[in-house]
């Protein structure tokens, strides 16, 4: 097929399912739990049960939500709030520490932590010295599993050598930092100005120091970006050789982020088909440079973890996005943290002096949640063969006549498109489907497909 027309055919794709479409870090999605039948006894017997079944083998992983920042950067999806003020840190600080003995509490056994992640929010904005107070409060109540996994999200513009040499003191050996694009023009727009060389220092640094598995985050899709933007940023990156790339696609949902994703206009964002060939212009030149594509949007080099994760069908993908992480428990902490027992999954309050309320008060600051019913365990685990393996196994008594019919339809249609193939109960994702992966998962939420249209909730497939 000539160039042409493989790249009509994708802009043919792409119109027919460029729709509004989850990302999948969870099944079911945030706005298909049933909150109403949520209680928090409930939540806690899950996570006691998932506790006994972990705990002793595979370890828990924390995850830990510093919300600050210094300055807002427009384009930005994540929770987190904007300060200078500094003072801020340690009784933000204690308020995890308080909720993490509140966890503690619920277990009969010492926890054996198997994965830390620092997220954000900035973890850099604290200083080096607040992150080893917060990280010696739970080091000091948990024993670690043999191969446990420490990381952080490190801003390139305040990641001090200080907090590189502390963090790895403290067992840290994974940091993932903050690129998004070198345009300037890109730069000015999303209201982040950061040189490469700030980016080259701390790539450095952690490098100097020890780290094992250095990540750079990108984003395509972002207001202004053009090929020859997207080809410079590639190649600067490239020439810092981090071990793990994420390449995200730019989710722009304004209407949840407020004034914080409306520094631009909609016309100043690429369309679609442009915004595809942003990302295949940069797969190309990262698998050139010896970089393997994994799950979705996700790059590594032969010797990194998840590259070998992929390979061993043992990626999973939870709220931070892939992981190698095996455990069943993600005990998330602070403002807006999500928590996941396999059997339930559990939401903090995003609203900070309700936060820090709750927490003195002694209460677990979760205001939502969802317990899995039999039948969302079992399409969980389906849509994250897709996402993490691209291929998953169909058990034709799983739905009923109808269901099933729109279902097997839905399946041709995506074979006829050349986005899978199906092999008696086993299908696989295309080469071409990867694009569509979203879209693909979307046929078997089946809390999507029942419940009432939630369409302005979630950003595009593409
Ligand atoms: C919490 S931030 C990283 C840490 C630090 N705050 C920083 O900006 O360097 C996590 C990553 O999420 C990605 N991100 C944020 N908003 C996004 C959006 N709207 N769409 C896609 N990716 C986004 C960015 O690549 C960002 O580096
Ligand atoms: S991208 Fe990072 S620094 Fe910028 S606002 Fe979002 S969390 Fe804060």
């Amino acid at each position: 097929m000539s160039d042409h027309n493989s790249l009509k055919t994708m802009q043919n794709l792409i119109e027919k399912y460029n729709v509004p479409g989850p990302r999948y870090t969870s099944y079911p999605t945030v706005p298909y739990w049933q909150t109403a039948d949520f209680k928090e006894e409930l939540w806690i017997g899950s996570l006691k049960k998932a506790f006994s079944q972990t705990n002793s083998e595979k370890g828990i992983s924390l995850y830990i939500h510093l919300p600050y920042c210094e300055s807002l950067c427009t384009f930005c999806g994540c929770n987190k709030r904007i300060t200078k003020n500094h003072a801020v840190e340690m009784p933000y600080i204690q308020a995890l520490l308080k909720e993490w003995s509140l966890y503690a509490g619920y277990f009969d056994e010492k926890p054996i932590v198997s994965e830390i992640h620092l997220g954000g929010g900035t973890p850099t904005f604290f200083s080096a010295e607040s992150l080893e107070k917060l990280l010696l409060g739970i080091l000091n109540t948990v024993s670690l599993s043999k191969d446990f996994e420490f990381s952080f999200e490190g801003h390139p513009n305040n990641t001090t050598f200080g907090h590189l040499q502390k963090l790895y003191d403290l067992g840290f050996r994974r940091v993932s930092f903050g690129v998004q694009d070198y345009d300037p023009i890109v730069q000015k727009a999303i209201h982040r100005i950061q040189p490469f060389e700030h980016v080259r220092k701390v790539t450095d640094w952690s490098r100097e120091i020890g780290y094992d598995s250095i990540s750079h985050d990108l984003v395509y899709g972002l207001p202004f970006q053009k090929l020859s933007g997207i080809i410079d940023t590639i190649e600067k990156t490239i020439a810092l050789k981090p071990d793990r790339l994420s390449f995200y696609s730019y989710a722009h949902v304004p209407w949840l982020k407020g004034n914080g994703q409306r520094g631009y206009r909609e016309e100043d964002l690429p369309s679609a088909v442009l915004k595809r060939e942003l990302y295949e212009t940069g797969r190309d030149l990262f698998e050139k440079a010896g970089y393997s594509e994994i799950g979705m949007d996700h790059f590594a080099l032969p010797g990194d973890k998840m590259f070998a994760a992929a390979g061993n069908q043992q990626l999973h993908r939870n709220f931070m996005g892939y992981t190698t992480s095996q455990t069943k428990v993600l005990i998330g902490l602070g403002v807006s943290s999500i928590s996941d027992s396999w059997y339930g999954f559990a939401q903090n309050t995003k609203d900070l002096d309700k936060y820090y309320a709750m927490i003195n008060a002694n209460q677990l600051p979760v205001v939502k949640g969802h317990i899995l019913s039999d039948e969302d365990l079992v399409t969980r685990k389906q849509i994250l063969d897709i996402m993490c393996n691209l291929s998953v196994q169909i058990n034709e008594d799983d739905r009923d006549f109808e269901e099933k019919n729109v279902f097997m339809e839905k399946m041709a249609d995506f074979e006829a498109d050349g986005l899978l193939k199906m092999t008696g109960n086993n299908l696989i994702v295309t080469e071409k489907g990867k694009a569509f992966l979203r879209n693909i998962c979307m046929a078997f939420d089946k809390r999507m497909l029942r419940g009432k249209s939630e369409e302005r909730l979630f950003s595009k497939t593409v």
